[in-house]
């Protein structure tokens, strides 16, 4: 473990580099369940996951040493359980924060928590929540994100990173410490309830937002307009001027 000279107050204060873990999120996870005490905002990063997990019990594939995997411990004690989605807004618009300087405003959330340029992910979220009673007690963020990789074999009409798009390879502890920073500036945010603010800012940089596309719903591929998003998460989609609402396992987005 090391202390960092990262310019945030808590979130990559104090670092744990692995060169290869099983998955930075299941390590956290270990370590809490044999109570050992972590600093809120302490980040796991590994070079290389071997059972890397992403969303919806799929495996998250990233070549060893060329992109960033890391876990972020916080504890929004703060959030009741059923306002968990705003955690998510704010994880969300922290990578945004730090990628559109870069990548520009092509750089969008796909809902609920893929990060895409254009047609193709560049990057991904899954947050584990640890809940007492109502309220959420700890969180374990764990991000994906494709920096230098630039072979995607199956998966290349699809997926992304960072140098495919810009032509360039980026130094994984710069831009480690730089998303570090505005994830914090985002979850500082959440902390002083500017929940308005999250969501506009969140609904403002969704991918397809008000604008009619096609998904596949119950098999069948429907143009739809996404309104917004529930205070639950849910997507709220106009579909026949009606409004409709649906979670991550009832629909999918189509692109052409
Ligand atoms: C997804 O889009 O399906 C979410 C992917 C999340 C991947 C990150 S990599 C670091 C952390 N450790 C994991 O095993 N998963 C997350």
């Amino acid at each position: 473990m090391q202390n960092n000279t990262f310019l945030t107050l808590f979130v990559g204060q104090t670092i744990v580099k692995l060169s290869a873990v099983n998955s930075t999120n299941t390590y956290v996870k270990d370590l809490l369940s044999n109570s050992k005490p972590l600093l809120e905002g302490t980040v796991i990063m590994a070079d290389h996951q071997f059972a890397g997990r992403g969303q919806s019990n799929n495996v998250w594939e990233s070549k060893a040493g060329e992109n960033l995997t890391f876990s972020i411990y916080l504890r929004p004690v703060f959030l009741a359980v059923n306002h968990q989605f705003e955690l998510n807004k704010a994880i969300c618009l922290g990578i945004l924060d730090g990628l559109i300087p870069l990548l520009g405003d092509a750089c969008k959330i796909k809902w609920p928590n893929d990060i895409y340029y254009h047609y193709k992910k560049i990057g991904g979220i899954l947050i584990e929540n640890i809940t007492k009673g109502y309220q959420l007690k700890e969180s374990i963020v764990g991000i994906g994100l494709n920096i230098n990789q630039k072979e995607f074999g199956e998966l290349s009409h699809r997926a992304s990173s960072l140098s495919k798009i810009l032509h360039q390879n980026y130094d994984l502890a710069d831009l480690l410490a730089q998303i570090c920073k505005t994830i914090e500036k985002r979850y500082l945010q959440l902390k002083a309830g500017k929940l308005d603010l999250l969501n506009a800012d969140y609904l403002s940089h969704l991918l397809r937002i008000n604008k009619p596309g096609l998904f596949k719903i119950d098999g069948k591929e429907i143009i739809a307009t996404i309104k917004d998003v529930g205070a639950n998460g849910h997507l709220r989609l106009i579909i026949d001027n009606d409004i409709k609402e649906f979670d991550l396992k009832e629909l999918t987005f189509i692109f052409d």
